[in-house]
């Protein structure tokens, strides 16, 4: 029986489990390289402003990946709470996306826009003093921290070589954005960065919040 022949020799089953695996793989990936709406920027989403580059990269530094997602799943508890749910075309711009499976806080896909400038500040510096039962940490430190403006050029241009090479349709930073992007962060604590990417964050898409 040629079933017997499979079971007993360990080295073609495991050449068969791997064969069946990867038509199994192959057929769930592929199709996503065709798919357009995986590839493509949902209508109005632009790439990262220079302050909101800067304040994702504190985002990133800080860990808060580490207590929050990125990612609405399309259930309704999670709609009914957070809004409606992510879509591929609004990450179009993340690298690396932030989407995390970890939720201590609540998801901040679309927490742009719910809260005021101010809240996020107090709420950055001490948290307990806008939720007093928070447990999340402060980060007094960013209030402080000046912007250094002298990368910003550089991650642009790393960011137009990412955008181009995995994104149908994205735009590209201009040389005339690339070269305004220092002015622009002068003066600027790692605070009003890290507030500006929070209140844009899921905004392309209107929700009834
Ligand atoms: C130890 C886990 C933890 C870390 C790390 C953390 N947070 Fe939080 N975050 C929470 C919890 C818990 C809440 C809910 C209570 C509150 O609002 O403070 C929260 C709430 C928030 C909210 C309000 C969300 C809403 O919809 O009400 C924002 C915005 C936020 N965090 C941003 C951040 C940012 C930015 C960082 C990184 C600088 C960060 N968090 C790091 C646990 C964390």
């Amino acid at each position: 029986m040629s079933h017997e022949v499979v079971e007993k020799n360990v080295g073609l089953l495991a050449v068969l489990i791997f064969l069946v695996v990867s038509i199994g793989g192959l057929v769930e990936i592929v199709p996503l390289f065709f798919v357009k709406s995986t590839t493509e920027p949902v209508e109005g989403l632009e790439p990262y402003s220079p302050l909101r580059l800067e304040g994702r990269d504190i985002y990133v530094r800080e860990g808060c990946y580490v207590c929050h997602s990125q990612m609405i799943r399309p259930f309704r508890a999670e709609t009914e709470r957070y809004g409606h749910y992510s879509v591929a075309g609004e990450f179009v711009y993340d690298h690396p996306f932030q989407w995390g499976s970890k939720r201590t806080g609540p998801d901040l896909a679309r927490v742009g826009g719910r809260y005021s400038d101010e809240w996020h500040r107090v709420h950055l510096i001490n948290p307990r003093d806008v939720v007093p039962e928070s447990v999340m940490p402060g980060y007094p430190w960013l209030a402080e921290n000046k912007l250094d403006p002298g990368l910003i050029q550089k991650k642009m241009r790393v960011m137009n070589t990412l955008i181009a090479a995995t994104c149908n349709g994205c735009r590209t930073y201009t040389e005339e954005e690339i070269a305004n992007a220092p002015k622009q962060l002068e003066g600027k604590t790692e605070l009003d960065a890290l507030i500006a990417y929070l209140q844009g964050l899921g905004t392309a898409i209107k929700t009834r919040r």
